[in-house]
This record gives C-alpha cells, structure tokens and sequence, in this order.
C-alpha cells in the first residue's frame, strides 16, 4: 500500500526540561511530505489518583524523576505502530496508541510518552495539511474556532507553593472583556497591583510554580481580602467585569470527608468545608470553584452543586481527570457543571476532544488546561480555539512558559478575528454567568 504524503515517517524522541527545572519527554513526528510536527509532555504535582502515570525512572539520579525509560517506549514501542499510519488521522493514531497499553493508567507505556505522541502528531498533520494547528483541531472537532475566555492565577498556592496557603488557586476572569486582549490587559492590571500590595507590606517573596505572586498571607481569606483589593487597585469593581475564580484543590489536604486546614491548623467536615465556601462564595464575587471538595468526596461534589450550582461554575479536574467514564457518572450524579481538560490527564488528543464533547453535549463548561509543569509548547492553545471551549487556563500572567499561551492565542486572534471571543457569550444560559453580568455575585 502506498503511503499518502501525510503517513508518518519516522519519530523522534528525547528528554528536553521544563519550567520546574524537571526533565520531560519531547517527541518530533516527521511525514512523508517532510514536514515535522513536534510536542513535550507538562507534568502535573497537584495530580488526581485516577489520571495517566506519568512514567519516571526512579532511583537517586534527578530525584528519580528522568524520563529515560518513557523515551524508550516512544522509540521501541510506538514508533513502530506508527510508521505509515496517516497522521491527519488522529483517531487511528491514538487507538495505535492505546492498543499498545490497555492499563488503566496508561501504566505501561506512560502518559508523558503517549501525550507527547499523540501531540506531535496533531502538530505534524496540521504542518501536512498546510494549515495552523488551530485550524485543524477545529476538523477535528467539528467546533467553530473561537478565542476562550482565560482564567488567570494572581496568587499560587497549595503544592505550587510549598502549601503557604491550603487553596491552590487564586485566580481572576474578565467576563465583561470586549476582547481576549482587553482580558489580557485587565489581568495584567490586577496582577501589578497585587503586586505592589504585596510590596507595600513587604510581603513580596517572588513567584510560586505558576508564576502567580507567593501568598506569604497568615489565612486564606486574606488572600481572598488582598485579590478583590488588587481587583479595585486596577480600577474595576469586583463582580463587574472582573470576576474571581478559586482552584480549591481540595484533594490535596482533604480525604474521607474531612479537611484540614494547615494554615489556619483546623479540621473541617465535608459540611463544614462546604458551608466555609458558600461564604466565599457571598463575600468575595467568586464565579467559579474548581475542586471544591476531594476526588474521593462524591457525596461532597453532589451537595455543594446543588447547593451552589446555579451561582458558580462547579469545575471537576481531579474529581474528573479528563475520563469521559467518570464526566458521565458525574453528569447523572450532577457532581459538577464543568470540566476542565487536561490532555495529559487521558494520554491522547482524541480522549481528551471525547471528553469535551460529551461536556458540550450535555451543557456543561468546558476549560482547556495547563499543568504546573509547563514548557514552551503552544499546543494547547490551538487546541482551545480549535476545540470550542469556552475558557483556558495556564496559570499566570508571568514566566514565559503561561506568556506563550497567551501571546499564541493572541496572534491566532488575529487570524480568526477577536470577534470569536467567547467572553460570558455561551456562558449567558446559566445562572452564574447571569450573575457575573448582573454583578449579582
Ligand atoms: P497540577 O495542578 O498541574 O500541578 O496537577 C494544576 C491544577 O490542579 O489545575
Ligand atoms: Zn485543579
């Protein structure tokens, strides 16, 4: 059989470092046109129980974290299923893929080995096909190409920095934008003035992981305190334009119902921690609340949507891990009204596009999101606006591994026009977005 001229030729991988300092697997797909598509696993550290094993070597050596043997399976293993498999095909590529480790996790060949395959190839087929990334992920997906509303961390937290407060993410949205880039200047705005708070009570001790301030504050509310006044330091009212948005990451000091709070050193039950929320949720102009309970809370994630779910975006990102099995329990459970899509969560493109797909269908939000580990890969943002989704996340407005997702999505704003921007458009149907426009929250 003769290939066509977008068969896959040969792959490449090898160890590159990401924003951590922390190797990582880079993989470069060549057609037989000659064109190259190339991609690089990020790497998570807040990570759900349930997502794809990101394969290390262990041992003393890089603090057991080298990539030795995930390079080796991209060599050994994939490679030669791949060969002469049509990359605009994403899907058969990804079945090659998956057929080569049926584990749950992905344990075999490694998600950082499948995810920076399964990337590359997208990246190659576009690079084939003659048009930008976005533009193919759009064929992918069948969606309209549109420009996401970003979700930007202000202050870091939890695992991403050293557990200085319990809350991961303190972050921002500008629903009320005109523009991505108006969003993007907005943010730039708060996250100045947050930083000169910080100076002024010289509190200012640099950036935690994603490059949002370090929170050196005494309790969480006083993060809380010190965004909505960094947000009317940038001369925008809190709740107007400029909404706040929270990563609780509850998985991280919650399990079996129970939390606890090292900063403030208390320990709450799950009704207590819901109840501690739902007063956030009234006094700061919150939208939006990722993981507000454990992955192994159901009972938790069922109450508090009930409870909150036509206030605030309810997002599952550990509870969820991308895994359209588990979106599907959570819809019929109603657990959450949106999830956040992670690719390396799943290990393959056509995973994580699957389970976007079944969110959109079933009306819930979908926000396509980075790791704390990043690198200067820009796939994401072209699998954002080429996905439809609703809103991106890639931590800060700082260090130039998130300042790459913003300024890619910037110039594919300009091919496809800033009229795209989704804004708090497809968002209006619920109540939250409602309550953004309304500065009712
Ligand atoms: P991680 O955290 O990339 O460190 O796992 C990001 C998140 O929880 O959204
Ligand atoms: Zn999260």
């Amino acid at each position: 059989m003769r290939s066509s001229d977008s068969s896959i030729a040969g792959l490449h991988a090898r160890r590159v470092w990401d924003s951590r300092g922390n190797p990582t697997v880079e993989v470069e797909v060549a057609t037989e046109s000659g064109e190259i598509g190339r991609a690089i696993a990020p790497a998570g550290v807040s990570r759900g129980t349930r997502e794809a094993i990101d394969l290390r070597d262990g041992g003393d050596v890089l603090g057991g974290l080298g990539v030795g043997r995930a390079v080796l399976n991209v060599q050994k293993l994939i490679a030669p299923e791949l060969i002469g498999v049509d990359a605009t095909d994403q899907e058969a590529v990804d079945e090659a893929i998956i057929a080569l480790d049926h584990s749950a996790l992905k344990a075999r060949l490694g998600g950082n080995s499948t995810v920076a395959v399964s990337l590359a190839v997208m990246n190659a087929a576009a690079a084939a096909k003659g048009v930008p990334v976005w533009q193919h992920c759009a064929e992918l997906s069948g969606a309209t190409p549109s420009l996401p509303l970003p979700e930007i961390q202000i202050f870091g937290g939890g695992a991403h920095a050293g557990r200085r407060v319990d809350i991961q993410d303190f972050m921002i949205m500008v629903p009320g934008a005109s523009s991505f880039d108006e969003a993007l200047e907005i943010t730039s705005e708060v996250y100045r003035a947050a930083g000169s708070l910080m100076s002024q009570k010289g509190a200012l001790a640099g950036v935690a992981d994603e490059g949002g301030w370090w929170p050196v504050f005494n309790h969480n509310e006083e993060a809380l305190e010190t965004l909505i006044r960094a947000i009317e330091l940038a001369g925008e009212k809190p709740g107007d334009r400029v909404v706040i948005s929270l990563d609780v990451a509850a998985s991280e000091f919650g399990s079996k119902g129970k939390y606890r709070l090292a900063l403030e050193d208390r320990e709450l039950g799950r009704e207590e921690m819901i109840r501690l929320l739902g007063r956030w949720i009234d006094d700061y102009a919150i939208a939006s609340i990722e993981d507000p309970l454990a992955e192994d809370d159901k009972e938790g994630m069922r109450a508090f949507t009930q409870e909150f779910g036509r206030r605030v975006q309810i997002i599952g990102d550990d509870y969820l891990v991308t895994n359209t099995a588990l979106l599907e329990e959570a819809i019929t459970d109603e657990a959450c009204n949106a999830v956040l899509i992670k690719v390396n969560q799943v290990g393959t493109v056509s995973e994580a596009l699957d389970c976007l797909k079944v969110a959109r269908k079933a009306g819930l939000g979908t926000i396509v999101s980075a790791r704390s580990g990043e690198t200067e890969d820009v796939s994401i943002s072209h699998m954002a606006v080429g996905f439809g989704a609703q809103q991106i996340k890639v931590g800060s407005f700082s260090r130039s591994e998130r300042m790459a997702k913003w300024n890619e999505c910037l110039r594919i704003g300009d091919r496809i026009g800033q009229d795209t921007f989704v804004s708090g458009k497809p968002l209006a149907s619920t109540d939250w977005a409602r309550n953004i426009r309304e500065g009712a929250c």
